[in-house]
């Protein structure tokens, strides 16, 4: 079987992008993306179709298993992991492959995302005291630890750009488990920080919900998070739940 790669490139430090196009031939129908960047790679010669020398393609992985969300690309202008797209899945000719949009592109592949630890760090979503997971959130808060910090909800969501004040449902996963964990007092103040940057932006159409290559249950996390942070919230306060 053969496949055209048309990869959108960069130099580091260019303003430009350019689209490289590479013949890529495979026996393997699990073949996937990231195994055919690699195969490509370690060739002693790389060629373009039409025969132009073409450097070692810059993209990043770590896992390869759906793991670490590190190869998260735009593949057919689709967000997903490299090492989770098989190419026999794909039913064109071509397969496009280009940087996340939604994050500043360091080298071809590869983008800068820690505008996702930043907005972390801003809404201060971490455990400082001790834990008190109650029974009831062990499923969120399990759920919510699964989040691979790709950032594949942020590139289709229609609310969130880099630097905004949505930080859409990469911020809300992580602080739906930190939420669960969370002591009453402690977590007041999460609560107002949930409600500034992920509450009061999204507009509930969960586009993100079946981008997320790791099948997390965002519209229910989504849910549990408002209600612990709305109108459980208020209950609490009127001495209801
Ligand atoms: S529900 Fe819509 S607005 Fe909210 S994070 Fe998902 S895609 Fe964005
Ligand atoms: S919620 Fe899903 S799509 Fe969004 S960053 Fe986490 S793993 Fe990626
Ligand atoms: S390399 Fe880790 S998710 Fe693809």
């Amino acid at each position: 079987m053969v496949v055209q790669f048309d990869i959108l490139r960069k130099e580091k430090k260019a303003e430009k992008q350019y689209t490289q196009s590479i013949r890529y031939e495979y026996e393997n129908p699990n073949e996937s993306v990231a195994n055919a960047l690699r195969q490509i790679n370690r060739r002693q010669e790389r060629k373009d179709i039409k025969g132009n020398p073409v450097s070692v393609i810059k993209w990043e992985c770590s896992c390869l298993q759906k793991k670490c969300g590190a190869c998260a690309m735009l593949i057919n202008g689709k967000p997903g992991l490299a090492c989770d797209a098989r190419l026999a899945a794909y039913k064109t000719e071509t397969i496009r492959l280009a940087p996340l949009r939604k994050f500043p592109v360091v080298e071809d592949l590869i983008v800068d995302r820690s505008i996702l630890y930043e907005n972390l760090k801003e809404m201060e979503a971490w455990l400082a005291g001790q834990p008190e997971l109650r029974e009831q959130g062990y499923e969120a808060a399990y759920e919510g630890s699964r989040c691979l910090q790709c950032g594949c909800c942020l590139e289709i969501c229609p609310n969130f750009y880099a630097g905004g004040n949505f930080f859409g449902m990469a911020s809300m996963v992580p602080v739906a488990r930190i939420l669960e964990e969370l002591n009453e007092n402690d977590r007041k103040s999460l609560i107002k920080e949930y409600k500034k940057h992920i509450y009061s932006g999204c507009g509930k159409s969960l586009a993100c919900r079946n981008i997320c290559p790791a099948q997390i249950d965002i519209e229910g996390l989504l849910l549990n998070s408002n209600a612990l942070s709305v109108w459980k919230a208020g209950l609490r306060r009127h001495g209801g739940v």
